[in-house]
């Protein structure tokens, strides 16, 4: 038992020298890029780094949507360990700026005029008390569809704009033997369909009135009943195996012709972009029906940890790597997202891409444009996780719809 007891601590001794001897001129990069799309991106920014004689440490922790890596990054900052920098989220990032975790990187912003192109919904996430905090990668948005082109063509069937388009298409795909949606059962995932089932429903001023004004009376509403009943005939039209299923493995699905549809955001582009596939030939990306002049936006962010003063030569240098013009468009090329930028040419950009940044800026212009829930955008992870757990119980048949309607107000008001 004493040997077991050293030979664990020397284990972990090992560890922590290991991760706390990161050389100086090289940044620690803790993240949940893992998948072959996530990864061939996050090459693109290794290799900028590499070219400027940085090197990088990599901190990968798996699991879509972050919340095993925020669970690891609660316990690097609970001992004293902070990585250089970490992908974040929304009202994650808020967090660990108000608590005063994060370097002040206003002195590159202002030389670099971030105030300029990044777009406010972003700086609402970048920016504690007039401080940058986080450098800003992309924009992703949620309420999107992505289908097998000649699945769809050998079943007569057009990109459905409308929710009974949608739902006679599943019927056609059910009845040639295809899996209609490929889904996998995950909390996160389910939200992110949430996200989209629910704005189609409700429209933009309920999905605000809900997910970001926490409104008792439109989570509790008959259109969140019947958004609910729309998730249980989504919940109808995925796979048996769907329990637990990684999203790329579900993209997988619609990649290879297993299944026609996936319902997920635009990061799911990159895996079809990987496996060397072309939008318009081998894939269509359309918005969720009924969500056609919506975004349920979330940005992927480098929060830079204080390391106890200014913020270092290699904090400064990842930053300014991540926000410049030819970055933001090489790198969300790959990624399947959109400029953090609002002066970055779409030149680069497959159709879905371009769509992307259209869809984008008409959103921001016509108050369209709203703080994915499912992506930490909308409210602070509590209420999040919160709604996360109805929506799973419900998807998995724990609770009908008007049960379902009754758990998410007594959820949301226990948790905001
Ligand atoms: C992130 C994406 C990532 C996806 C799946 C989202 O929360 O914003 O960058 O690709 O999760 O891992």
């Amino acid at each position: 038992m004493r040997a077991i007891l050293k030979s664990k601590a020397t284990v972990v001794a090992a560890v922590m020298a290991s991760t706390t001897m990161v050389a100086a001129e090289d940044v620690e990069v803790l993240h949940w890029w893992t998948s072959g799309g996530e990864a061939a991106a996050l090459n693109v920014l290794k290799q900028d780094l590499e070219g400027q004689g940085i090197g990088w440490t990599d901190m990968p922790v798996a699991g879509g949507g972050g919340e095993q890596a925020m669970t690891v990054l609660r316990a690097r900052v609970t001992g004293g360990n902070a990585p250089t920098a970490v992908q974040g989220l929304g009202f994650d990032i808020l967090d660990w700026g108000n608590q005063g975790s994060l370097a002040n990187l206003n002195d590159v912003a202002a030389k670099e005029g971030w105030d300029d192109v990044v777009p406010d919904a972003l700086k609402a996430f970048a920016k504690v008390d007039g401080k940058w905090v986080s450098a800003p990668v992309n924009v992703h948005s949620t309420n999107w569809v992505w289908a097998n082109k000649a699945v769809l063509d050998a079943n007569g069937i057009a990109v459905p704009t409308t929710w009974d388009e949608f739902t006679a298409a599943l019927d056609t795909l059910k009845s040639a033997g295809v899996t209609p949606i490929a889904h996998g059962g995950q909390a996160w995932q389910d939200a992110t369909v949430f996200d989209a089932v629910a704005m189609s429903v409700l429209g933009p001023d309920g999905y605000k009135a809900a997910f970001i004004d926490l409104d008792e009376g439109t989570l509790g509403s008959e259109g969140m009943k019947e958004a609910f009943d729309r998730m249980a005939v989504i919940r109808a039209n995925v796979d048996d195996n769907f329990s637990g299923r990684d999203w790329n493995l579900a993209t997988a699905m619609v990649i290879n012709g297993e299944a026609g549809f996936q319902m997920m955001g635009d990061w799911a582009k990159g895996e079809f972009l990987n496996a060397d596939k072309v939008p318009g030939e081998d894939f269509l990306c359309f918005r969720f029906p009924g969500t056609a002049e919506q975004v349920t936006f979330n940005a992927d962010q480098f929060m830079m940890f204080d390391q106890g003063g200014a913020v270092s030569a290699e904090q400064a240098a990842l930053a300014s790597a991540i926000l410049s013009p030819s970055f933001q468009s090489a790198f969300n090329v790959v990624k399947g997202s959109v400029p953090a930028r609002t002066d970055v040419s779409d030149a680069d950009f497959d159709d879905c891409g371009k769509q992307g940044m259209k869809d984008l800026a008409a959103a921001a212009a016509s108050g369209n444009l709203f703080g994915s829930m499912a992506h930490g955008h909308a409210a602070p992870a509590s209420v999040k996780n919160a709604i996360y757990d109805v929506v799973t119980a419900h998807f998995n048949g724990e609770y009908d719809s008007e049960t379902a309607v009754a758990e998410l107000v007594d959820a949301v008001s226990i948790a905001k």
